[in-house]
């Protein structure tokens, strides 16, 4: 079992955001395995380097998304997610400042927040979204 399952309850509804949440769970059981692997600092650095680079992708997708429909809520959503780079960044920094290895912790971090975030938080603009598309059918 991987350390990340991805569960049908996960998903927002939104195929594409359904697509990418599950390519981020991927990386995340990724980024664990090299973690757990010792203290390769520079491939624990490199992975973390692929999972900004694909989180802030995803965000930003997400954002455009929630925009494009004037989603209530995205300025909150949008502050989360600020947060949590804010966060991942503060992890990267600690790694190079040569402090002991934090990448398990990091990882338990992110799936603890991944599971919050798409289940609670992801799934409002989700539905949000089918809302519109079922009220524009009978404009
Ligand atoms: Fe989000
Ligand atoms: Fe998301």
């Amino acid at each position: 079992m991987a350390f990340f399952e991805w569960t049908d309850n996960l998903s927002v509804g939104v195929e594409q955001m359904d697509i990418q949440h599950k390519k981020l769970i991927s990386i995340i059981n990724d980024f664990h395995n090299t973690a757990s692997m010792g203290d390769d600092k520079s491939a624990v650095q490199k992975a973390i380097n692929g999972l900004v680079d694909y989180v802030q992708m995803h965000f930003a997708e997400e954002e455009t998304l929630m925009q494009k429909y004037n989603f209530p809520q995205f300025g909150i959503h949008r502050r989360l997610h600020e947060r949590l780079a804010q966060d991942v960044s503060e992890y990267a920094g600690k790694l190079q400042a040569g402090q002991k290895i934090m990448g398990i912790e990091m990882a338990f971090f992110l799936k603890g927040w991944l599971e919050n975030h798409i289940g609670e938080t992801d799934k409002k603009y989700g539905l949000y979204i089918a809302q519109q598309k079922k009220q524009n059918i009978y404009e």
